[in-house]
């Protein structure tokens, strides 16, 4: 019998603004869940939340993608949208796109990250959980996880990961995918996930087909055609015995890289690898949070969770991202920090921008600005009166 690990996150309304879940809403959601699991409809659950996105962590036997799972979570998102509008939460269903379930999330808004396996006799995993970014900020680690031997000694000293991976990039602006093997291919893959806005590394595969890791890839944004927040995601991570050891797995996390989001979804920031209690973005609505939770997975049942960030060994990746946000805040509206115009497309920027088209004119016709002496000097004069 083969298990199925699914990682369903919305964001269904955030208490004060857009930084944390209101305790009432993951009760809410932890109802619905706990009544499926009598009912046989899931074997397991855990609820979290990473900022202001409620994060369903379920274990059963029925596949990726099925319908049951989908329409739980669905309903537990409902719930728990109900109690936030109940408490007029902010933003209250944000991530709910549509009010008609048709048997799967995906499209709908809320992300999911599923995989099925053949479970092993020890099933280390690695839910990671990210607010205020895109799921093209998983790119930079999953590489250095599945693909560079400075990170991972396993792919060096272990033979079973001396073969490399198989890395499945999405184009999510095409809805088209690649398969890229490493190490044979490594400049092609690098040359795609350096531009994590469009290419989004999806699933990693062992060579002889195993699934190594899932992320979600749901582009919120071009689901809604407007700004409705970003697509925070989700990612599943296989390790150990034949896999990247859980300390490989979270190393280059130690690495607070560069990735967009951050304020009005609109800023690059670094990414801030936090415990559960502290992925409550407030500054300028962040930075960027990365959480792990570690789980063992036994029989379909959850074992765990183990706060795999809330070590020591991370407060210097944690003052270097408080470093990088007080160097990067100081450009304000200005890019690197702003994100490029191709991505403030899908903000409200434009609207701003369309305001000032007609008073564009050719530069050489541009006048010399006339504002009347007198006029300025009235207004300083009323203020003598
Ligand atoms: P509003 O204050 O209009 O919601 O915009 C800011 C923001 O938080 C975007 O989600
Ligand atoms: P979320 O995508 O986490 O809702 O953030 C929205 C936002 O605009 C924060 O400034
Ligand atoms: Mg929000
Ligand atoms: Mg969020
Ligand atoms: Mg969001």
């Amino acid at each position: 019998q083969k298990t199925t690990i699914s990682v369903i996150k919305a964001d269904i309304g955030s208490l004060a603004g857009h930084h944390t879940v209101h305790p009432d809403c993951m009760a809410a959601a932890s109802r619905v869940l706990a009544e499926a699991k009598k009912n046989g409809v899931i074997n397991d659950f855990y609820v979290t939340h990473v900022g202001d996105d409620l994060i369903l962590i379920m274990t059963h036997t029925k596949g990726v993608d099925h319908p049951d799972v989908h329409g739980l979570a669905w309903e537990a998102f409902k719930k728990a949208a109900e109690v936030a509008k109940e408490l007029g939460l902010y933003a209250a269903g944000q991530d709910l796109l549509s009010d008609a379930f048709s048997g799967n999330v995906r499209g709908l808004g809320p992300a999911a990250a599923e995989m099925e396996i053949e479970e092993r006799p020890s099933e280390p995993i690695v839910i990671f959980a990210a607010d205020k970014t895109e799921p093209g900020a998983f790119n930079l680690p999953l590489y250095k996880i599945f693909a560079d031997p400075f990170n991972t000694a396993g792919l060096v000293i272990d033979p079973r990961l001396h073969d490399g991976f198989v890395f499945e990039v999405v184009d999510v602006f095409e809805d088209k995918g690649v398969h890229l093997n490493t190490p044979e291919e490594l400049y092609d893959l690098l040359a795609l996930i350096g531009t994590p806005s469009r290419y989004v590394i999806r699933r990693v595969f062992r060579k002889d087909g195993k699934i190594a890791a899932v992320v979600s890839v749901e582009r919120l944004n071009l689901i809604a055609g407007k700004y409705v927040g970003k697509d925070d995601p989700v990612m599943i991570v296989r390790a150990q015995s034949g896999f990247p050891a859980v300390g490989e797995v979270l190393e280059p996390f130690t690495f607070p890289h560069l990735v967009a989001g951050w304020m009005r979804g609109s800023h690059n920031g670094p990414l801030m690898p936090v415990p559960v209690r502290d992925a409550r973005p407030t500054r300028f609505d962040g930075p960027p949070r990365v959480i792990a939770l570690g789980f063992q997975v036994k029989n379909a049942k959850l074992v765990g969770p183990s706060d795999l960030f809330d070590d020591p060994a991370f407060d210097e990746a944690r003052r270097t991202a408080n470093k990088v946000a007080d160097y990067i805040r100081r450009h304000g509206p200005f890019m690197p920090h702003r994100l490029d115009p191709s991505e403030m497309e899908y903000t409200t920027l434009p609207q701003v921008l369309e305001r000032l088209k007609d008073r564009f004119k050719p530069v050489k016709d541009l006048p010399v600005p006339k504002v009347k002496h007198s006029e300025m000097l009235s207004g300083a004069e009323e203020a003598h009166d």
